[in-house]
């Protein structure tokens, strides 16, 4: 390879565990703990696509409020001590296991690796440090730079704004099959990692790979 080649990851799900959040204060939030993460992982979704169709942006760290607050209340509620602890723990989720190991070996063999995430800069900024990966990632692209969230192609194109690149040469790597539908139709080279082992949905928009973990990318 005459270039190394450019790796572009999703943050949330991808690189961090969504749900290493409840799961810390699993006690404190009470018996309804797991259901409650998916809801308030859906609903901050849910609230990006709506949010773009309408033009309405408002920041993820807001929408990951508004979901949790959401989905407390469905959940029959939450202190406010678990509010706070659960929205400071979002910003210092765990790291996947093979997140450190894989970015190690990819930088090694001189590739560049940046996260593009609808997550603002100070969300990432703090994830990034205390998954204790500033130093195998560049500086993350956020959504902030165009006020709209994925799967707007405007958020795709803001990794040839930054590194000068065709789609065709960026290795996009996102958990999340939507988002891997987006960056497939906008023209990166788009791998889905399944850990989940879900099944497929956007057929018409495939993966180039797909892979049971990030480990998988140093084969190809
Ligand atoms: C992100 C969302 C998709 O990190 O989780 O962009």
């Amino acid at each position: 390879m005459s270039q190394p080649m450019l790796y572009v990851f999703d943050a949330y799900g991808t690189l961090f565990d969504v749900h290493s959040a409840v799961a810390r204060h699993r006690a404190l939030v009470g018996p309804e703990a797991e259901r409650m993460s998916e809801i308030w992982r859906t609903k901050q979704l849910e609230y990006t696509w709506t949010r773009s169709l309408m033009g309405a942006y408002r920041d993820f760290a807001g929408l990951t409020e508004d979901a949790l607050d959401f989905a407390a209340a469905r959940c029959g509620g939450i202190s406010a001590e678990a509010r706070a602890k659960l929205l400071s723990a979002y910003e210092t989720l765990d790291a996947f296991p093979d997140v450190v190991p894989t970015l190690k070996a990819l930088k090694a063999k001189g590739a560049r690796l940046v996260i593009l995430s609808n997550g603002t800069p100070a969300m990432l900024e703090s994830a990034v440090r205390s998954a204790g990966l500033d130093d195998l990632l560049d500086p993350s692209i956020s959504v902030a730079e165009v006020g709209v969230f994925k799967t707007d192609f405007r958020v795709y194109e803001r990794v040839g704004a930054r590194y000068g690149v065709a789609p065709a040469d960026v290795s996009f790597q996102s958990s999340n099959r939507w988002d891997v539908a987006g960056a497939s139709r906008f023209g990166f080279r788009a791998v889905w990692i399944n850990r989940s082992k879900a099944p497929d949905e956007y057929r018409d928009m495939p993966p180039a790979a797909v892979l049971d973990g990030l480990a998988g990318l140093l084969e190809q």
